[in-house]
């Protein structure tokens, strides 16, 4: 998976090539002086999506182009430092200079960049830039909490923040657009890449799609430090039977519109600029191939006018799909569908030409896809500023500042979710003399920034381990590795315990590997993997009191650990400030407000398991045999959506609509009050769910519609205002319309998606009879 550690990470081109190229490229903030560019910009060209001039400008740009080139523009290759996948081209100077080459990505640094660009816009004979591209997953160089984990704040401005940073960062070193935010709804904890995405439930998905978009796009792509964002993968990637990654999703076309699509539309509707297809196939049509998918739905329903990326080789392995016999047939079957970049493949670019000149692909569908590409490169400014501005000396001011690096701590203390807490174990106290850390996790740097950590660096984070050490500077802080989640090896396991003994508390730090929730690392049992329970269990056999810190990348089933240990924290993998925002926690400076996105199982057969399950004709019941359950271990989650504890307790009111009756088309108001009845300031995350109680399809049992985090004092009591709008309450009905029905709905506000109070209010149509709701931006 990409660890991508230095900014030199070149391209294919051969070395001798790059330095060539770095010596006769321009350095500095100010481009070189170039060739004009065949078709001049509009002056003081806006940046605003559907400018005038726009069209103009790209339009006499295409009217220059050959077959060749257009199909150039359509083809993106990798840099192959870091494959995320099979294959791969070797781009080489060669083909850019014949304008073959429309993206590159995981090539990074300001001066590679710039060399690259400076041969494509002074070689290549329309000059036209090359979009640099990059996964900037959850920071570039300062490393925030992984999606899921950043997700668990609840705090959708937070991820704003953070991915603002990380465009910042990115586009210093050349990088004008990344593969994020992943909105994939995830809810097979099985699949490894439940850890890119903000978990299990649409409303919050999107939510975090609407953030991270603004945040990486600012409100201006031509501002130096904007990056364009794609909304990935589309669609219903996270659907995958059974978990295993790249495996066929067969869901109803209800459930793909209402649960999997909606954080695409809220990106779409954030003003997102491209999207991702995904590897799945789709009841029957591989996402790659779907004309559903992307003309009707993301185009025609949803007005997007941005571009479309292929994943790594998704176009060529329409093959392995078996929905075409040769490179010709898959290409059309992409191009008709509507992806406008090939990534990585080299389909588009080797067959497209021939398919149009046969007739088998119309000219018009490969001019619309290259218009996407080039409007991409006009909206970032890059026919005026190939180099947006670049170089070598900003490049390394502009990463780790102090304030990232505060950000990354705040973010990462907003992130963490206090599972368990019995007797109020914790906070520790700093007073404690002698203090054992255990587990090779807890150590461990590298863990901290997680998978897809871009170009971070393990020696700008603070281990678990370093992160204690800071806050009790006069306490003797033991360590002993232990067990390690990658292994099976149970020889640390006696030294340990052997620490443990010399401690009057012990920090045992279990979990995950990094690569263990990742793309490609689907796991059949989502327990803790290696030794690590054996661990535990004998720590806990000393009798020393004992907490838990997990770091993972996904929900784990840890029943076990739940009935032995008194106090779980989860951590998540945090980024840079990892150790620090831990020790916070641990040592009460921070008061944790982080809340589940996603359901925790108590045992692996339990997955797929989310809260807005539908409902049965024999509703679950563990003490009743005819109805849905299981006869070793209840039908219940662990931790449920939206668990989290804190240091102090609150109240939630039961939620107060407005009025009795919501007329469709209204706003509903309602309000929650909620009370800091502990003694410390704390943040609680006011949840408001509905159910619709009686309608012609089944629904779920709660839908989330609502979330405020709030800080409040001791004693201090807020009203949370939520409106509920028709469309929240509407669903796909039998003929696949969007309504929203008359009747009666529950109001749930709570701690969770499991507990809190209720009320009722009825939703009120023309004639009684299902109102038609159209599927608009919110
Ligand atoms: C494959 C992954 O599925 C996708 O998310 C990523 O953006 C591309 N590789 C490029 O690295």
């Amino acid at each position: 998976m990409p660890r991508r550690s230095t900014a030199s990470r070149a391209l294919l081109i051969s070395a001798a090539a790059i330095a060539t190229l770095a010596a006769c490229a321009p350095k500095g903030g100010t481009p070189a002086p170039q060739r004009t560019p065949p078709v001049a910009p509009p002056r003081a060209a806006s940046a605003t999506p559907g400018a005038p001039g726009e069209d103009r400008f790209v339009d006499s740009v295409l009217a220059l182009m050959t077959l060749e080139e257009k199909a150039g523009q359509l083809n993106q290759l990798s840099g192959l430092a870091d494959p995320t996948g099979p294959g791969g081209v070797e781009a080489g100077v060669g083909q850019i200079r014949r304008g073959e080459v429309g993206s590159l990505f995981n090539v990074i640094g300001a001066d590679t960049t710039r060399s690259i660009q400076h041969l494509a816009v002074t070689e290549s004979r329309l000059r036209i830039p090359i979009i640099f591209g990059l996964d900037v997953i959850h920071g570039f160089r300062t490393t925030f909490p992984v999606p899921l984990g950043e997700a668990a704040s609840w705090n959708p401005d937070i991820a704003r923040q953070t991915a603002r940073v990380a465009a910042a960062e990115a586009s210093a070193a050349g990088i004008m657009w990344t593969f994020a935010p992943m909105v994939d709804i995830a809810r097979d904890a099985r699949w490894g890449r439940v850890v890119e995405g903000a978990g299990e439930d649409p409303y919050l998905g999107s939510a975090f799609a609407i953030a991270r978009v603004r945040g990486f796009q600012g409100t201006d792509l031509r501002a130096p430090a904007s990056l364009v964002a794609t909304a990935k993968h589309f669609a219903a990637y996270g659907a995958a039977e059974a978990g295993r990654d790249y495996n066929v999703a067969d869901i109803s076309v209800r459930t793909l519109r209402d649960v999997y699509l909606p954080p695409f539309h809220a990106a779409v509707c954030a003003g997102v600029q491209t999207l991702m297809s995904s590897f799945n196939e789709i009841n029957g049509v591989p996402a790659h191939a779907s004309r559903l998918l992307t003309r009707q739905i993301l185009r025609d329903e949803w007005g997007f006018n941005g571009m479309v990326v292929s994943d790594w080789t998704g176009i060529g392995e329409l093959l392995n799909h078996g929905i075409g016999a040769d490179s010709a047939d898959v290409a059309k079957a992409a191009i008709d569908a509507g992806v406008d970049m090939d990534m990585v493949a080299e389909v588009y670019r080797k067959a497209l030409p021939g398919l149009v000149r046969s007739g088998r692909v119309p000219q018009a569908e490969v001019d619309d896809a290259v218009r996407r590409v080039l409007r991409l490169k006009y909206r970032l400014g890059l026919f005026s500023d190939p180099y947006r501005g670049i170089s070598d000396t900003a490049e390394q001011r502009a990463m780790v500042t102090p304030a990232y690096r505060a950000l990354a701590r705040e973010a990462a203390r907003q992130s963490i979710v206090l599972l368990r807490n019995d007797g109020n174990v914790l906070p520790l106290k700093k007073t404690l003399a002698t203090v054992a850390v255990i587990g090779a996790l807890g150590a461990d740097t590298a863990a901290t920034i997680g998978n897809w950590a871009g170009v971070g660096r393990p020696a700008d984070a603070v281990s678990v381990l370093d992160g204690i050490r800071r806050a009790l500077p006069r306490a003797n802080v033991l360590y002993s590795r232990g067990a390690s989640p990658g292994s099976s090896d149970t020889s640390g396991i006696a030294a340990a315990v052997a620490t443990a003994r010399r401690a009057n508390a012990v920090i045992l730090v279990v979990g995950e590997t990094p690569d263990m929730s990742a793309e490609a690392s689907s796991r059949a049992t989502i327990d803790l993997p290696g030794a690590q329970m054996k661990l535990v269990r004998a720590v806990r056999a000393t009798g020393v009191p004992a907490v838990v810190v997990l770091m993972n990348g996904r929900p784990l089933a840890l029943q076990e650990l739940d009935s032995l240990m008194p106090a779980i924290v989860e951590t998540w993998f945090l980024g840079i400030e990892h150790g620090t925002a831990t020790a916070d926690v641990l040592f009460g400076d921070y008061n944790p407000g982080g809340r589940l996105p996603v359901t925790f199982p108590r045992v692996t057969g339990q997955v797929p398991i989310y809260y807005a399950h539908k409902r049965t004709g024999r509703p679950s019941n563990d003490s009743t045999k005819y109805t849905s359950r299981y006869l070793d271990v209840s039908f219940t989650p662990l931790y449920p959506f939206g668990h989290g504890l804190s240091y102090t307790t609150f109240t939630t009111s039961a939620p107060r609509p407005g009025a009795p009756t919501m007329r469709a088309g209204d706003t509903l108001r309602v309000e929650v009050d909620v009370t800091n009845t502990g003694s410390v300031a704390g943040d609680a995350v006011v949840q408001l769910y509905f159910r619709d109680d009686v309608a012609s399809i089944t629904r779920p049992v709660r839908q989330l519609t609502g979330f405020a985090r709030v800080t409040l004092a001791p004693g201090e009591k807020r009203t949370v205002r939520f409106p509920v709008v028709t469309r929240d309450l509407a669903f796909h009905d039998a003929s696949m319309r969007l309504v929203a029905e008359p009747g009666s709905f529950t109001l749930f506000a709570g701690p969770d998606a499991e507990h809190g109070d209720s009320a009722k209010f009825t939703l009120a149509t023309p004639d009684g009879r299902p109102v038609p709701v159209a599927d608009a931006c919110r």
